[in-house]
């Protein structure tokens, strides 16, 4: 009984202040027990809105993953201009193929019990993103609207609380439209919800910018510019910010004091010293922590806590881009905002698995295609070392979707470019602005003026980021000033105009905002081994072999001859990292296929053979080498010519099949840039042959393909071997983290595969595996990689896709044994046991 008031009293002095102790800021998220409906009724804004009957729902919610997958979900009759199309026609799955489009109702309510106490309290709501069309009301009272639904944005709420501050009821409205994108948005409140409390005196909502401008071995020079907001009443001179900076241990390394004497429209200047900076870089990405304290006399009125780095970032003409004085080559790659099976409900576990894989693959940045980011990743991105480069828009004025942002752009484009670049400019992951991707203005007379406005907006709010967009037709932006007016000239494909844009253009460098676009398969080899574009096949599938691409693009070497050779080309974001659901191409009216098929790992989060010609070419630390595709072909098959490739970082190796060599084979490095863009070249391997080992013409016979890598002067330094499978004889499971967070919300990756007796992969299994689990947590979703399987996602079985699946399984609140089991008709069924902590 003592300690239980005991344990109240201290809550009651966190939660409401005491003098000269705690700040009067509390943050809280809305998660739990909102109610959910797709019925669209006005009434529900009212505070006595029976919502009974509403799903009750957890947030982040995306209420279209669940499907049902259907054709009639999101058809559009459209021709998609840039991909060449003239006439319209009708497109399935583009979007997903899953329920978006419509309207979606969100109720809850929340306590502030400061309110009651104190009238001079103020809240705010912080949506992270809200798909789409957001419209707010709390108590029955309209808030105010938020319509582009990857933005963050945030409300005061203050004059719409109840008097005693209990029981308020937010009640938020969206509505998604039929063609409104090109590819899957999901829809509802996929992003968190915050509550922020604080005193009238505060730091409001992203009130510090945090920048670095003298950085070097001995000191940084660390500016802070603080929006402080007071009570319309209070005598200023009372007030003193003070500001301290921790270094990632805790230990407070600077501090300075400024009376609000010097208060001048709201915004204080300070500047401090770190002595012996550990600087925010890739292998190291060191943190620092400025906190804020805003006082009345001596009570603490205010606490807020910026985390930032230090470090420098500089593009050099003819040379590059430079992360602390070094030259560091963009390796990056492009990424809608979906997690898969999970939808674009954002979950924190899911986005730091990606930046790992990634960041194993040796890529070093991510490009936000083609909006806001979640505030997890750019957090994930600043603790990791991943650069991101944050970009906000596909559409300008112009559509290239009828109900796409075109329709908002003129009221809306400076206030979400504002809001990101204050949301996110202390991170030091961002290292670049992206204003826009493709749009049709490239060929506009008045688009320089357009692009010219949003990139002088990006430099009022921070002047210390370099500014891009992806820009499509070079032939049209080269002439107009399109392209001349933006500091870093990002373009997407045709990399072997890069040479003439580099002429005419006056910045003397070239980013490659958006590269490759190759299409490929987990898994799925064809025949014969060719290179094509836009090739489609009766199965769905593209071919893993690494050699199809579309129309407007190429093969990931295309790209690396380019970054590689010319010195003013500083690197490229590849389409794309993971798979994301929409977009089939070349599969447009293709139904069944509603997800992408360009990532470089699959909607599963599998890598395809193609990570391992990133990773061989990227990461020159990690030893790289693997061999495709596999070895277990029907009979049949038996003397056909299959050939093999090997993805290494060494320069050279020789196969064997069955102990038999087929020759040794070296990457032809006196292929350049220049002169390989001949007619001849750009139909065969040309440029592949400097970074890729192929044997062309080997035969199958079952058995052992077996991979000897060579340094440069032929000492072998490695081996790598693939079987013929056997019969399929039992699961396998493998999963990514073992030890969860019992959060409810942490997530292990588990790989699921059927195997032979030797645990080889069966590598055409498709047999439906179903799971189970038990103990302190739950099965939350899978995925098979496949982008024409319309199996639903959170049901507890899957068919595997080339032998394997992803299953994930999600923690509970309390910590214990988390048991998965998986179990298929024919095979031996496994178990594996998680711990959540
Ligand atoms: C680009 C576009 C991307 C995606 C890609 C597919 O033109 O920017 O969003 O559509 O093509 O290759």
């Amino acid at each position: 009984m003592k300690t239980r008031n005991y344990l109240l009293l201290a809550l009651g002095l966190w939660c409401f202040g005491s003098p000269n102790a705690r700040a009067d800021r509390r943050e809280f998220l809305l998660e739990k027990g909102w109610r959910f409906t797709r019925t669209d009724d006005s009434a529900a804004l009212r505070t006595d809105y029976d919502d009974s009957r509403w799903q009750t729902v957890t947030v982040p919610h995306d209420w279209a993953i669940y499907g049902p997958f259907n054709p009639n979900n999101d058809k559009q009759n459209v021709a998609i201009v840039q991909d060449g199309q003239v006439e319209p026609s009708e497109h399935a799955g583009r979007t997903g193929g899953l329920p978006f489009v419509g309207t979606g109702w969100y109720r809850t309510r929340f306590d502030v019990p400061e309110f009651g106490r104190d009238s001079t309290r103020r809240a705010t709501l912080l949506f992270d993103g809200a798909m789409s069309g957001a419209q707010v009301w709390v108590n029955g009272q309209r808030v105010g609207e938020w319509p582009y639904g990857y933005n963050s944005f945030h409300f005061d709420v203050t004059p719409y609380l109840n008097a005693d501050g209990m029981n308020n009821t937010v009640a938020v409205r969206l509505e998604n439209l039929p063609e409104s994108s090109r590819w899957y948005p999901g829809a509802g409140l996929y992003r968190n919800v915050h509550v922020v409390v604080t005193d009238g005196a505060h730091i409001p909502v992203w009130g510090t910018y945090v920048t670095t401008p003298v950085v070097n071995e001995r000191f940084a020079k660390v500016n802070l510019k603080t929006e402080v907001i007071l009570p319309e009443t209070v005598e200023t001179n009372r007030y003193r910010l003070v500001t301290e900076i921790r270094d990632s241990a805790g230990n407070k390394v600077a501090e300075t004091t400024t009376r609000l004497t010097d208060y001048d429209e709201g915004v204080l200047t300070q500047d401090l010293v770190v002595d012996r900076p550990a600087l925010w870089d890739l292998e190291n990405p060191v943190l620092y922590t400025a906190v804020s304290k805003l006082y009345e006399g001596d009570d603490l009125k205010d606490e807020y806590s910026t985390p930032f780095g230090i470090r420098t970032i500089e593009v050099r003409p003819d040379d590059g881009f430079y992360l602390n004085g070094k030259k560091t080559v963009f390796k990056g790659v492009c990424n809608h905002h979906d997690l898969g099976p999970l939808g674009a409900a954002v979950n924190e576990a899911a986005i730091r698995r990606q930046v790992r894989m990634l960041k194993d693959m040796g890529a070093n940045a991510i490009r936000t295609s083609h909006n806001m980011p979640a505030p997890e990743l750019v957090r994930a991105c600043d603790e990791m070392g991943m650069m991101l480069m944050v970009e906000t828009f596909d559409e300008w004025r112009s559509p290239k979707c009828q109900n796409g942002y075109n329709r908002l752009f003129d009221d809306w484009a400076e206030k979400d470019l504002v809001n990101v670049i204050r949301h996110y400019r202390n991170a030091p992951s961002v290292v670049m602005w992206c204003i826009g991707n493709e749009v049709p203005e490239q060929g506009m007379e008045h688009g320089a003026k357009i692009a010219h406005w949003l990139q002088s907006i990006a430099h009022r709010e921070d002047p210390t980021r370099p500014v891009t967009q992806g820009m499509d037709n070079p032939g049209a932006v080269i002439n107009n000033n399109f392209a001349a007016v933006m500091e870093v000239p990002g373009f997407n494909y045709r990399p072997f105009m890069y040479p003439e844009n580099y002429r005419k253009l006056p910045q003397r460098i070239i980013l490659g905002t958006e590269t490759a676009s190759t299409l490929s398969s987990r898994g799925v080899y064809k025949f014969p081994v060719v290179r094509a574009a836009m090739k489609t096949y009766p199965d769905h599938q593209a071919s893993s072999y690494d050699v199809e691409h579309c129309g407007w693009s190429n093969l990931p070497e295309d790209d690396f001859i380019q970054h590689e050779d010319l010195p003013y080309a500083i690197g490229e974001f590849v389409w794309t990292g993971f798979d994301y659901l929409g977009e089939p191409t070349p599969y447009y009216t293709n139904w069944p296929s509603h997800s992408s098929l360009f990532g470089i790992i699959d909607l599963a989060g599998i890598p395809k053979d193609r990570y391992y010609l990133y990773r061989s070419h990227w990461n020159p630390t990690e030893e790289t080498l693997h061999i495709l595709p596999h070895w277990t072909w029907p009979e049949e098959r038996i003397g056909d010519t299959i050939p093999v490739f090997v993805y290494t970082n060494y320069p050279s190796a020789e196969l064997f099949i069955n102990g038999v060599s087929q020759g040794i084979r070296t990457k032809d490095t006196t292929i350049r840039v220049e002169g390989s863009y001949t007619k001849e070249a750009q139909a065969s391997f040309e440029r592949q042959k400097r970074y890729r080992l192929m044997w062309m013409d080997t035969k199958y016979e079952p058995g052992t393909v077996r991979v000897v890598a060579y340094d440069s002067t032929g000492r072998a330094m490695a081996t790598e071997e693939i079987r013929t499978a056997g019969k399929p004889h039992r699961i396998e499971l493998t999963a990514d983290r073992t030890v969860l967070d019992a959060t409810g919300k942490d997530l292990s990756f588990i790989n699921v595969r059927v195997v032979d007796k030797e645990g080889n992969l069966c590598p055409e299994d498709t047999r439906e595996i179903r799971f189970k689990v038990k103990g302190a947590g739950s099965y939350r979703a899978a995925a098979n990689g496949n982008p024409a399987s319309l199996e639903l996602f959170h049901l507890p079985q899957m068919k595997l896709f080339s032998g394997q699946l992803t299953a994930i399984v999600q923690s509970a609140e309390a910590p214990g044994e988390i048991v998965f089991e998986a179990t298929a008709p024919g095979v031996k069924g496994a178990k594996l046991t998680l711990q959540a902590k």
